[in-house]
């Protein structure tokens, strides 16, 4: 590991180190992940930025592949587990915290399906050289930094009531007057520390690109770029797109990892049900949705907001927006790019 690596904070609380180019926040799993993994030709692999619509893509995915195990839609899998539980982030989940072992997917059914929210320059050797598949889904930037701010924002704020209520019960014993000093200065504390920061300040280190896997050009322009030179590979989605004709989606991204509908599963109304099954009002609407958490301190309900196009326009003030055209639209300039 190199010695002096530069080190931000995303919302002022989340650290994220400068990676071969990226904002990385799970440093020593991602260096894992990229040293071990082995890919295998029929596996498929979501990448995207977080806040983009990774759950989504990974429930449309999930669905798809398995539509002949699980034909069912009232028992599906979907409706009592959380769709990153079904589809694993592979620096976040599987290389995170192994401690020497490596993971065992021999349990794994075929296709495999993983997500991972490095860039494609970082992905592992093996998963460019197989033929496994890679989907990258893009969003809005400036509604995926509202959707991260509210993301991280509710995280803060839930480990900053987490360290209150720890003062809180660490003082509880101790005589009157100490505790209710105890509990001011833990008040104070938490308040200074988890402290909701002004969304202006975020943005700017968003337009940065000091984000979590940030920049977003870069991130955009490398999974774009090798779609097009590479479309066997890679396939290249849009959130925004898959809102407005989501049928014509499915049917591309089913084609794309080789599971296509026939015109029989077509007249049967399958496409309808699986995009219902998916949809963010089904899965809000899942008990496990509602109550459930992952990997110990995310919330599975955090997941599920409003997923609207625009959103950022009830959030971003029009000087912010300025900024935001002056530097980042600038770097997609000459790219050929545009959203
Ligand atoms: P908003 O915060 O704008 O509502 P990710 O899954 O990458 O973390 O992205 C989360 C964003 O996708 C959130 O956006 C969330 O509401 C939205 N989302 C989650 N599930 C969705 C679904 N089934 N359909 C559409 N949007 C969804």
């Amino acid at each position: 590991m190199e010695s002096k690596m530069e080190l931000e904070f995303w919302m002022g609380i989340f650290p994220m180190n400068l990676y071969q180019g990226f904002w990385c926040p799970l440093l020593e799993p991602t260096m894992s992940f990229q040293t071990h993994f082995q890919a295998h030709d029929t596996d498929v692999i979501l990448a995207s930025l977080p806040k983009t619509g990774t759950t989504w893509l990974k429930s449309l995915l999930f669905a798809i592949v398995n539509r002949n195990r699980f034909t069912n839609i009232c028992q599906h899998p979907l409706r009592n587990q959380n769709a990153h539980e079904l589809v694993l982030q592979l620096e976040a989940k599987v290389y995170n915290n192994i401690q020497g072992s490596q993971p065992d997917f021999i349990d794994l059914p075929l296709p495999r399906l993983f997500a991972t929210h490095i860039p494609y320059l970082s992905l592992p050797k093996s998963m460019k050289i197989s033929k496994s598949k890679v989907i990258y889904v893009c969003r809005n930037p400036l509604d995926t930094f509202v959707s991260s701010w509210h993301f991280y924002r509710q995280l803060k704020v839930n480990m900053g009531l987490k360290h209150f209520f720890s003062q809180l019960t660490i003082t509880m014993g101790f005589k009157h007057f100490y505790r209710q000093l105890k509990v001011i200065t833990g008040f104070f504390h938490f308040y200074r520390q988890f402290k909701v920061n002004m969304i202006d300040e975020d943005f700017v280190k968003f337009c940065e690109g000091k984000f979590p896997y940030g920049p977003y050009e870069d991130h955009v322009l490398g999974y774009w770029k090798e779609s097009i030179q590479n479309s066997e590979k890679v396939l290249f989605m849009e959130y925004e797109g898959l809102k407005e004709d989501p049928v014509a989606h499915v049917k591309k991204l089913a084609e794309f990892v080789g599971y296509q509908f026939s015109e029989q599963e077509e007249k049967e109304g399958i496409i309808d049900d699986i995009i219902k099954l998916c949809s963010l009002e089904s899965l809000k609407e899942m008990e496990v949705n509602k109550s459930g958490n992952f990997y110990g301190f995310f919330e599975n309900k955090a997941f599920f907001r409003k997923g609207e196009v625009g959103d950022w326009s009830n959030y971003l003030n029009p000087s912010m927006v300025k900024s935001f055209d002056e530097i980042v639209q600038d770097r997609f300039k000459d790219s050929g790019f545009s959203f």
